[in-house]
């Protein structure tokens, strides 16, 4: 099953308590930790985090540098408890504008983890699913094939924080995605929250198009 994840909210989560946007990413990593901890229990075998758009650049230079900074931190301190727990990590999106100490802590965490079988999971940086569906395509590509360059189909896809978008994330493997909106803070999210989504998805029924019992009718 393949989850994948909107972590929304963590500034206005912050501002409730009159701190900094980034106080709120840092919480906002600990749910990402928790969530990563807890999916294989979930039956989670891939999970995609959406961690920074591309549009994301467009915020104040000091919130983007601390979310890099956040982010190098997350990945030295996660790389060994993946490798340790049967994770997977590996990283979509444009890699050219981050920063340059970044890229080789990305690709040495993939490499690392490259043996995890337990999870797999996609860390979404400076991403934009139109860019990524430009990249991919060319005259005569069939839906196999581009789904093989993007990635696999999103089961569920849930976004925290309120609103209800996509916001340029994942939009050819979402097709046949089901959407869990949650008015929940992502760091306000736990494990409990993550298995009420999965619930309730496992209580959809999903027709891709079909009648399912024409019998019925
Ligand atoms: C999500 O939280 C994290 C990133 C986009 C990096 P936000 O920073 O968007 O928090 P809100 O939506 O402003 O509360
Ligand atoms: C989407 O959240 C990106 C991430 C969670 C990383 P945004 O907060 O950037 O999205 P908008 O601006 O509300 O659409
Ligand atoms: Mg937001």
């Amino acid at each position: 099953m393949h989850v994948a994840i909107i972590m929304d909210g963590n500034g206005r989560w912050a501002k409730r308590f009159g701190w900094p946007r980034l106080a709120g990413h840092k919480q906002g990593a600990e749910s990402v930790r928790r969530v990563i901890r807890h999916a294989p229990l979930a039956g989670i075998d891939t999970l995609t985090l959406y961690a920074f758009s591309s549009d994301n650049w467009k915020r104040p230079q000091e919130e983007i540098s601390g979310l890099m900074r956040l982010l190098a931190h997350f990945i030295e301190r996660e790389v060994p408890e993946c490798c340790a727990n049967g994770v997977r990590l590996e990283f979509i999106g444009r890699r050219d504008r981050l920063p340059a100490t970044l890229v080789p802590a990305m690709e040495a965490a993939e490499r690392q983890t490259a043996t995890g079988r337990r999870v797999r999971v996609r860390i979404a940086i400076d991403y934009s699913s139109r860019d990524m569906l430009l990249a991919s395509m060319r005259p005569g590509i069939c839906r196999e094939e581009l789904s093989q360059k993007l990635g696999p189909d999103v089961d569920l896809l849930i976004r925290t924080g309120g609103e209800k978008r996509l916001s340029d994330f994942l939009l050819w493997e979402c097709a046949y995605a089901e959407f869990h909106f949650t008015p929940v803070s992502w760091p306000d999210f736990t494990e409990s929250d993550l298995e009420g989504a999965v619930a309730e998805f496992r209580r959809r029924e999903r027709r891709f198009g079909e009648v399912l019992d024409p019998s019925a009718a």
